[in-house]
């Protein structure tokens, strides 16, 4: 200590101060460090993207992208981009509903939350909390307490932020989720649905189906509104990936039987399939002996394959048809936008094939 006190101790420590100081406050990590600037202002159409890792990112339509949700690891390359482009950047927010029965716990948390988006330059947090939830219980409660106190507390430090949460794509108590639908999407800026998984839980006939039917992501919307939620505090979430189900057995009519793998109380889910990425799917069309089939009453495309120990496979997707039917609807009752889960299911190779694929998919979100 004492030797610091002489001249050159002290310039020393003045330095080290002076770092630690930065390191507090973050150094802006973009070239215009204006582009740490969190982005306010919003837009008529949202166009909220989750992106997962990797730097596929770099060839999204950023021409149509309002937010992007990194599910992955913090990119600052990705937030310099982003803020140039005008998109909002977000966090993940994921807790234990058990743990945020307690208001300390929340207020903590929250805390947390609000000064990492700071240190990164972040422009909100999307809320997802998939757990089971009893209607009326503590956490019932604590869950709408969460999401209001994250709201203030995010719009009030950083001016201009999004806090948004993602709800299950109808609001009748899916995978014992029963939260308080109404509570929360007044205590947010929006929810991000998500349509898709939709055969979570089946409680009919086990066999491979669509992974968001257009009915049936249509009743859940309506259902929403129903309830008295503004359609513009609901995104549409569509799937950039589909569902590959060995069948137990395969009709003439395309009906395949999948094992029971039960699921939060149902028989029957699609557990029983594994999840393929859009870039995926279609390679596997390719060497499909059905080719691409078309179902008229999900209006949903799918195909069947045989794998190399000679199991039958059908594969249940979206595409740039089915998105385009969802997206219309989006237009029609005026929903606040769209979104998909996730922006890094596409192939972005550049290939000739690939490039027209993905650029049918980033087309197909645009209301018509
Ligand atoms: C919900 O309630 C049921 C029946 O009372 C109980 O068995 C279950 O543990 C509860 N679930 C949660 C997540 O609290
Ligand atoms: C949902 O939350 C809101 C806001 O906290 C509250 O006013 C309302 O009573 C809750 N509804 C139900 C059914 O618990
Ligand atoms: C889909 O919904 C429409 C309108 O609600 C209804 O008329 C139609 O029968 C439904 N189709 C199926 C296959 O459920
Ligand atoms: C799949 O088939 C299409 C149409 O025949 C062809 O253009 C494309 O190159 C094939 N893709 C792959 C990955 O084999």
């Amino acid at each position: 200590m004492k030797r610091l006190l002489n001249s050159r101790g002290g310039a020393r420590l003045l330095m080290v101060l002076l770092l630690h100081l930065r390191g507090a406050f973050g150094t802006c990590p973009c070239q215009d460090p204006s582009l740490c600037n969190p982005i306010s202002g919003t837009r008529d159409f949202e166009v909220f993207v989750f992106q997962v890792g990797g730097k596929a990112w770099k060839f999204y339509d950023w021409s149509q992208i309002t937010t992007v949700a990194t599910f992955g690891k913090y990119d600052p390359e990705l937030m310099c981009y982003a803020h140039l482009r005008g998109s909002r950047v977000v966090l993940k927010g994921d807790v234990s509903v058990k743990e945020i029965v307690d208001p300390a716990f929340r207020a903590a948390w929250i805390d947390q939350k609000v000064e990492l988006a700071k240190k990164q330059y972040m422009d909100g947090i999307n809320i997802d909390i998939e757990q089971m939830v009893n209607k009326s219980s503590v956490e019932y409660y604590a869950l709408t307490a969460l999401v209001k106190e994250t709201t203030e507390a995010f719009h009030k430090e950083i001016p201009g932020s999004q806090v948004t949460f993602d709800v299950a794509w109808s609001p009748k108590c899916i995978d014992r989720r029963c939260y308080n639908y109404t509570g929360i999407a007044n205590s947010c800026d929006f929810l991000f649905v998500m349509s898709y998984d939709e055969q979570s839980q089946v409680w009919t006939d086990c066999i491979a189906r669509a992974n968001a039917p257009y009915n049936q992501t249509l009743t859940g919307y309506d259902d929403y509104i129903q309830m008295g939620i503004n359609p513009k505090k609901l995104v549409m979430g569509v799937p950039w990936y589909g569902y590959d189900y060995p069948c137990l057995s395969l009709s003439k009519a395309h009906v395949c039987s999948i094992k029971e793998v039960s699921f939060r109380g149902a028989p029957c889910s699609d557990a029983a399939g594994s999840q393929l990425p859009y870039r995926i799917v279609m390679d596997r069309a390719n060497s499909s002996m059905s080719g691409i089939l078309w179902d008229e009453e999900q209006k949903a495309p799918y195909f069947e394959y045989q794998d190399s120990h000679g199991t039958i496979h059908q594969v249940w997707y979206d595409d740039p048809r089915s998105i385009s039917l969802k997206a219309a609807y989006v237009k029609e009752r005026g929903l606040r936008g769209i979104g998909m889960w996730n922006g890094d299911c596409l192939d972005y190779s550049r290939g000739p094939v690939a490039q027209r694929q993905t650029e049918a998919m980033w087309e197909a979100l645009k209301p018509k």
